[in-house]
C-alpha cells in the first residue's frame, strides 16, 4: 500500500488573469502597498483581495458580459483605502479616487467605459441596492462571497446579484476557500 496519501480537499486551478493584467495588478498592487494604512495581511488585506479576485474571475468565466479586466482592477482596489476594519463608509469613494489616479498615471489600462464602471463599482461597493449592471454586480458578489473568512457570518445569498454567484455549490465553494484563506494569484502581491 502506498504511504502517499492524497491531499484533503484539493483545491480546483484557479482561473487566468485577463491577457496583460499580470503586470498591470503587480504596479496596482506596489502603488497601494506605499499608502495602505491597515496590516498587509489583515481582514481586508491581500489575501481578501486574491480570493475577490478569483471569485470575480470565475464569476466572469462564468457570465457573459462581465468584464473581467474591471472584476480584476476592483478585487486589488476596492478596500486599498480604509482607515480601518470596521465600517469606514468613505472607503469605497477613497477607492475611486485612486482608481482614477492610477489612470491618470498610466498604470490602469481601462478605456472610458471600464474606467466609469470601476469607480462605481468601488464607489457604491459597501451598499444600497443590487446594481442592475451585470459587471458591477460581479464585483459586489466576488467581495461578499469572501464574507465567510471572517468567522460565524455566512454569505447572504439575498445580497448576491448575479445567476452564478447565487448557485449553492458555488457559494459553498466561495465559503470554503474563505474559510480556509485560501491565498490565489499569491505571486501578484510578493512581487
Ligand atoms: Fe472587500
Amino acid at each position: 500500500m502506498s504511504d502517499i496519501l492524497p491531499e484533503a480537499h484539493p483545491l480546483p486551478p484557479t482561473p487566468p488573469i485577463p491577457p496583460g493584467w499580470e503586470a498591470v495588478l503587480v504596479q496596482c498592487v506596489a502603488a497601494v502597498r506605499t499608502r495602505y494604512r491597515l496590516r498587509w495581511n489583515g481582514l481586508h488585506g491581500v489575501g481578501h483581495w486574491a480570493r475577490v479576485l478569483e471569485n470575480g474571475l470565475r464569476l466572469a468565466t462564468a457570465t457573459p458580459g462581465i468584464r473581467a479586466d474591471v472584476i480584476s482592477g476592483f478585487a486589488v482596489l476596492h478596500d486599498s483605502c480604509r482607515h480601518n476594519d470596521l465600517t469606514d463608509p468613505g472607503h469605497g469613494a477613497r477607492a475611486a479616487v485612486l482608481v482614477r489616479q492610477l489612470h491618470d498615471e498610466g498604470i490602469l489600462p481601462l478605456d472610458a467605459d471600464g474606467l466609469a464602471l470601476l469607480e462605481r463599482a468601488c464607489r457604491t461597493h459597501t451598499g444600497g441596492r443590487i446594481p442592475e449592471v451585470p459587471t458591477i454586480m460581479a464585483c459586489w458578489d466576488s467581495d461578499r462571497l469572501d464574507l465567510p473568512r471572517i468567522s460565524g457570518i455566512e454569505v447572504r445569498v439575498d445580497w448576491l446579484g448575479t445567476l452564478c454567484a447565487r448557485d449553492p455549490a458555488f457559494v459553498d465553494a466561495a465559503t470554503d476557500r474563505a474559510r480556509r484563506r485560501v491565498f490565489p494569484y499569491r505571486h501578484l502581491f510578493d512581487a
